[in-house]
C-alpha cells in the first residue's frame, strides 16, 4: 500500500490492493427463508488482485474504472460502498475512486466484494472515521455475502450467507494457479442449479475441521485432500471444460485442483512456483488465447 501524506497530516490519497479470494471448501447446508443458502466455507485471500486508488475530494463521490465491461454506475459495489459509508457515518467528505481491474468478472474470485471491502476500509482511513471492523460489518453484510470476509483480510471459516466470519490460522505457503476459461457464471444461477440437482453425494465431503487443521499446520497434502465445493457439480455438468482444466492442472503437478466459489475460475495448488508457471503456459497452449491464467500466492494478511 502507498499513501501520500505530508508530515503528520492525514493522507489525501491511498493506493490499496483489493485482493482476490479462493474457496478451499464450500458446503451448502440448507436453504434459508430469505432465499439465500446457508453455507460452511473456508476462504483464503490471495496476494493478487485489483488496485484501488482513493483520492480525497470535498463532497463528490465518483468512480473511474478501466474495464468497460464493468459499469461505473450505482450498480458497482465500489461506488455503492463509498456512498453507504458517507451516508451511514455522515462523513461529509468526498472521494474519487480509481479502480484498476485485474480480477476477472463473475469468476468466483470475489472481485466485486473485495472492491467494496477495500473501499470501506480505505475510506475509514482517508476520511478519518476511526470505525472498527465490527462497525463496518453491517454495511458489508447489507451489500453482499463475501464482503465481511474481505474486511478482515485473512483466512477464515464463514457461515450464514457467508457473512459470519471466523478468522482461522493459516500457515500454508503454496503457489496458486488461477485459470479462467473466459466466461462468467452467475452466482445466483449456480445456487439455483445446485438446489434443482441436489442429490446426496456418493462420497460425503471431508469434514471441514480436517481442512482447518491442515491449514493451521501448513500441510499442503492435507489441504489438497480436504478440498471440496458443492457448487462444482452443476458447473462441471454445464461446462465440461472446467473438468478438463482440473485434470490438466493435476497432470502438470498440482497437488489439488478445485473450482472456486460459483466459478468459473479453477485453481490449482502447487508446491513449487516454477511448476505452476509451467502449468499456466501449458493451459494457455492447450485451451487457446481465451484462457486467462495467473500465478500467485496466499496472502499472509
Ligand atoms: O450476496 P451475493 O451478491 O454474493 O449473492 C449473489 C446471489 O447468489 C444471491 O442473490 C443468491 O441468489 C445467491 N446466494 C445464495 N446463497 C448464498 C450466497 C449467494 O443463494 N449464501
Amino acid at each position: 500500500m502507498t499513501t501520500q501524506a505530508s508530515r503528520g497530516r492525514p493522507p489525501t490519497q491511498l493506493t490499496l490492493l483489493s485482493p482476490a479470494k479462493i474457496n478451499l471448501y464450500l458446503r451448502i447446508v440448507g436453504k434459508r427463508p430469505d432465499g439465500y443458502h446457508e453455507l460452511e466455507t473456508v476462504m483464503v485471500p490471495l496476494d493478487f488482485g485489483d488496485t484501488i486508488t482513493l483520492q480525497l475530494r470535498k463532497t463528490s463521490i465518483t468512480l473511474e474504472c478501466d474495464n468497460p465491461n464493468l459499469p461505473a454506475d450505482d450498480t458497482n459495489l465500489a461506488l455503492r460502498a463509498a456512498k453507504l459509508m458517507a451516508e451511514t457515518f455522515q462523513a461529509e467528505k468526498g472521494v474519487k475512486i480509481i479502480l484498476q481491474k485485474r480480477i476477472p468478472l463473475a469468476a468466483g474470485l470475489g472481485g466485486g466484494s473485495s472492491n467494496a471491502a477495500t473501499v470501506l476500509r480505505g475510506l475509514n482511513r482517508l476520511w478519518q472515521l476511526e470505525r472498527s471492523v465490527t462497525d463496518l460489518d453491517p454495511l458489508a453484510a447489507q451489500m453482499g455475502s463475501d464482503i465481511n470476509f474481505f474486511l478482515r483480510n485473512g483466512a477464515a471459516r464463514c457461515r450464514g450467507r457467508g457473512e459470519i466470519v471466523e478468522p482461522i490460522p493459516c500457515r500454508l505457503t503454496a503457489t496458486v494457479l488461477l485459470a479462467n476459461p473466459g466466461f462468467g457464471i452467475s452466482t445466483a444461477w449456480a445456487y439455483q442449479r445446485w438446489a434443482e440437482q441436489n442429490r446426496p453425494l456418493t462420497v460425503p465431503p471431508t469434514d471441514i475441521s480436517l481442512l482447518c487443521r491442515a491449514l493451521e499446520t501448513g500441510d499442503l497434502d492435507g489441504v489438497a485432500r480436504a478440498l471440496h465445493n458443492d457448487l462444482e457439480r452443476p458447473a462441471l455438468w454445464k461446462f465440461p471444460v472446467l473438468e478438463l482444466i482440473k485434470t490438466a492442472m493435476r497432470e502438470a503437478g498440482a497437488v489439488g485442483a478445485l473450482m472456486s466459489g460459483s466459478g468459473a475460475t479453477v485453481f490449482g495448488l502447487f508446491a513449487k512456483r516454477a511448476q505452476a508457471e509451467e502449468a499456466a503456459g501449458q493451459l494457455r497452449a492447450q485451451f487457446g488465447a481465451g484462457m486467462w491464467t495467473q500465478v500467485c500466492g496466499i496472502s499472509q494478511g
